[in-house]
């Protein structure tokens, strides 16, 4: 019984527009991936439950780039750097392809997906994840209240001004955020029902826990964490690196 994490860092974030791949541009003095990484690794859920095995999706060109900034944490965990796919779907799913493969990865039954676009996810919301699953949820994601009203639209390529179809409840509304965490044996059937559509920008899944919903299994959402924003431009990192007012 042991816990792995994908964690995914194989995006170029293009919205970022950073001379570097997202996962390797730095936050105060380490890079994202590596904070991502430290955070996932320092989670304790009940039982001394960690992550064991840790395989991570690098850009293809920058694998070399991702093992030298992990390197410093084998000590702590088994590490694979793997190299991603065209969408985030298929960098999971070579993420997982590989975990499966290792034989260091023999007695993982729960499997957490993050991405280190979430490089200051706490490990409280880590653990807080792993036992969720523990307990006997087998898709867990972590979510917060929506701020904003919501309205969904009719969105008409090239049309300017869109028509509001109606406001959305906000009361049932959570923001979901990652890691996510799985039993083994559902993610996995979750990503192979979804491999046709992998590759497909449209079509991918943004997240793992959708894959699970199309498979007709339910999904639960434990209180997310405002640490655990997502990192999409150049303002997002600026507030990353804002001071918190309790660090973990
Ligand atoms: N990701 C990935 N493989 C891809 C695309 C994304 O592993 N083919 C990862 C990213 O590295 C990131 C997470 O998925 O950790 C969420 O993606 P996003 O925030 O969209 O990051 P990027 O795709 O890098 O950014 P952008 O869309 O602006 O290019
Ligand atoms: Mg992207």
């Amino acid at each position: 019984m042991s816990v792995a994490a994908v964690l995914t860092a194989a995006g170029s974030g293009s919205r970022l527009g950073h001379s570097l791949p997202k996962a390797l541009v730095p936050l105060g003095g380490q890079s994202l991936v590596v904070h991502a990484a430290r955070n996932l690794l320092a989670a304790r859920a009940a039982g001394d439950d960690r992550v064991r095995v840790l395989v991570v999706t690098a850009p293809a060109f920058h694998l070399a780039a991702i093992e030298r900034e992990l390197a410093p944490l084998s000590d702590q965990v088994a590490l694979l750097v793997v190299a991603g796919g065209a969408t985030r779907q298929a960098s999971v799913a070579a993420g997982l392809a590989a975990l499966v493969a290792d034989p260091r990865a023999e007695g993982v039954d729960v499997v957490l997906v993050h991405d280190a676009a979430r490089p200051l996810a706490p490990p409280s919301l880590v653990a807080r994840v792993v036992e969720a699953v523990r307990e006997g949820h087998p898709a867990v994601v972590p979510g917060l209240p929506v701020t904003d009203t919501i309205k969904r639209v009719a969105p008409h390529r090239g049309v300017h001004v869109e028509p509001v179809l109606e406001t959305v409840p906000r009361a049932e509304l959570r923001a979901v955020q990652t890691p996510q965490g799985f039993t083994r044996e559902l993610l996995l059937r979750a990503h192979s029902a979804g491999a046709a559509h992998a590759h497909d920008e449209a079509l991918a899944a943004s997240d793992d826990a959708g894959l699970v919903e199309r498979l007709g299994e339910p999904v639960w959402v434990v209180a997310g964490d405002e640490r655990a924003a997502k990192i999409t431009t150049a303002r997002d990192l600026l507030i990353a690196a804002l001071p918190t007012e309790s660090a973990e």
